[in-house]
């Protein structure tokens, strides 16, 4: 193999694209993992609340598989919601062989509950760190085997293609363009939160690896289907850290600025209503009371309990002068989870051949319109390991390197990839625009503003950032009803007679719809 060749590609370090690796490795393939920053920076790392799997003694794989549905609005895969946590136990147990240390009481796993599960089903690592404990595994499996080859700060900025098949990428290291050929790729980017001023996602999450498929002909289904988090820490100049939802799910409470609890008047289920209603309640309230916060209480909590439940939360709301013992939290819902991305089969296969997508960046229909808490690193785990399955057992040859770098790719290029201006202003736009509560003249001017800012666009990043937000953009457009993550204030409603749907785009084809997969 020359030096500009290996097996197979993964692009991304997260829970994904490492599951993904390591199945390829085990096969005996040689793996390239290009990852944007440092190995252990993705979205992954940053979870908090947990994973989620019926694994309880009072659980089952068929109450999973219908809070999934519940959750996602009408919109789910069933198959794919089947393959979800019918092989959930399976990845998980297999998770904790490799060394995952998931919290126990005595050497029973502890399980807790977030919105929308009918049954304690999260597991969760030091409290609130579960991300980092699972990156920490994973990392460690992946370094001991000979054939994973890391490469960190690696910019992917394109995909390669021959025939219409992908056969490598081209990327940027050490500030230089360079070229690499494979037999597959796998797409495991993450999602896109950066998209938006605010979001609970770190800067790498800025969509790419959807802009990729695109551009190279694949299909991207559900674009409109962006999950607000509800409680994000909202401070002046602070980054808008998580306070995870199983601080709800263990008895926290939401207030308003007159110190009310508020979210019964909007649901049922109160707190732990799902993620988009309990958004919207507080967009609602923060409107009626004309704050920027309403505000997360503990208080009523034993401290014990909190400081040791959430660690995390604890010491990072201390630094910036809240104890959760004592004080109300100000918190606001931010960007968090996308539903949609590059459309994938129910092994990672994406419509060009040769490549695969697995984890946040493909829409495996497990989702629907709202994705159900903490499935999101039982996605990854599991379809990462499908996508390598799947990848191996296509038998793909290797392709000889074609291209060469034009002379005018050479040399150094600047540090800074997406304009800064640029993503600065399209942040602006989806989340005035194309944020919690949307409307058509709003979509329209993100669109017309955003097709403005695609011709300033000068490199592929920032090229790619823009088609990102136009793909959320057109399909928040596109779909006149309201559903899960995306809600029409001026079709407020669900219509299931024209939209139990999904969207479908495809680079030089109308905006189009396609049939859901039933069981
Ligand atoms: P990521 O973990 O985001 O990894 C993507 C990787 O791709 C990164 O390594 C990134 O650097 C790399 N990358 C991106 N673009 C490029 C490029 N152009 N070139 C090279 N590399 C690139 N989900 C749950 O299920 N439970 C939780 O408790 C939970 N808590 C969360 C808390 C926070 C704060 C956040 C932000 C998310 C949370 N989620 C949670 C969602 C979940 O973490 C993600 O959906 C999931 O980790 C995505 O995994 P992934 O492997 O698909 O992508
Ligand atoms: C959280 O801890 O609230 C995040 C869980 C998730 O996004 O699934």
């Amino acid at each position: 193999m020359s030096s500009n060749q290996t097996d197979y590609i993964v692009i991304g370090s997260g829970i994904a694209g490492l599951r993904a690796a390591i199945g390829l490795a085990e096969a005996g393939a040689e793996v390239t993992v290009l990852t944007k920053d440092r190995i252990s920076e993705s979205n992954t790392e940053y979870a908090q609340g947990g994973i989620a799997v019926a694994l309880s003694d009072d659980d089952e794989v068929a109450l999973h598989f219908h809070d999934t549905i519940a959750a996602g609005a009408e919109l789910c895969d069933e198959a794919a919601v089947k393959v979800l946590v019918e092989e959930g136990p399976k990845y998980i147990t297999e998770l904790i062989d490799w060394g995952t240390q998931f919290d126990r009481e005595g050497n029973r796993l502890v399980f807790t509950k977030e919105a929308a599960h009918s049954r304690n089903r999260i597991l969760h690592a030091q409290g609130d760190s579960t991300g980092r404990e699972i990156v920490r595994s994973l990392l460690a499996v992946a370094r001991r085997s000979k054939q994973i080859h890391m490469l960190a700060h690696a910019i992917t900025l394109d995909l390669l293609l021959k025939d219409g098949e992908a056969v490598g990428v081209r990327f940027i290291d050490q500030q230089q363009r360079k070229l690499i050929y494979a037999r597959a790729v796998i797409l495991a980017t993450g999602g896109g939160g950066q998209l938006y001023s605010h979001t609970t996602n770190p800067d790498v999450a800025t969509g790419d690896g959807i802009a990729m498929a695109y551009h190279a002909g694949a299909a991207i289904y559900d674009m409109e289907f962006v999950q607000f988090h509800p409680t994000a820490l909202c401070i002046p100049d602070a980054p808008r850290f998580l306070i995870s939802e199983a601080v709800r799910g263990e008895g926290g409470y939401l207030l308003n600025r007159a110190g009310k609890r508020f979210m019964q008047k909007y649901d049922p289920r109160g707190e732990l209503a799902p993620r988009d209603i309990v958004s919207r309640a507080i967009v609602s309230e923060m409107s009626e009371s004309a704050s920027n916060v309403v505000y997360l209480d503990m208080t009523h909590l034993p401290s014990k309990f909190l400081r040791e439940r959430f660690p995390k939360i604890f010491e990072t709301c201390l630094t910036y002068g809240y104890d959760i013992t004592k004080d109300y939290i100000p918190v606001s819902p931010a960007a968090h989870y996308l539903m949609g991305g590059v459309r994938t089969d129910l092994w990672g296969r994406t419509s060009v051949p040769r490549l695969y997508a697995a984890g946040e960046v493909a829409s495996t229909g497990v989702h629907g319109a709202n994705r159900l808490a903490s499935n999101s690193l039982l996605e990854g785990l599991v379809f990462g390991a499908r996508a390598a399955q799947a990848a191996l057992s296509d038998k793909l040859s290797l392709p000889q390197p074609r291209h060469e770098l034009s002379s005018d790719e050479e040399g150094l290029l600047p540090k800074e990839h997406i304009d800064p201006e640029i993503k600065h202003r399209v942040k602006q736009i989806m989340w005035r625009y194309v944020g919690i509560c949307r409307s058509a003249h709003g979509l329209q001017t993100a669109h017309n503003e955003l097709s403005l800012l695609a011709e300033q666009a000068r490199n592929t990043a920032t090229a790619n950032f823009v088609t990102v937000a136009n793909l959320i953009t057109e399909a928040a457009l596109f779909r006149t009803e309201s559903r899960g993550g995306h809600y029409r204030t001026d079709f407020p409603e669900k219509d299931n007679e024209r939209w139990r749907v999904h969207t479908v785009q495809k680079l030089g084809r109308e905006i189009s719809t396609a049939p859901l997969q039933t069981l």
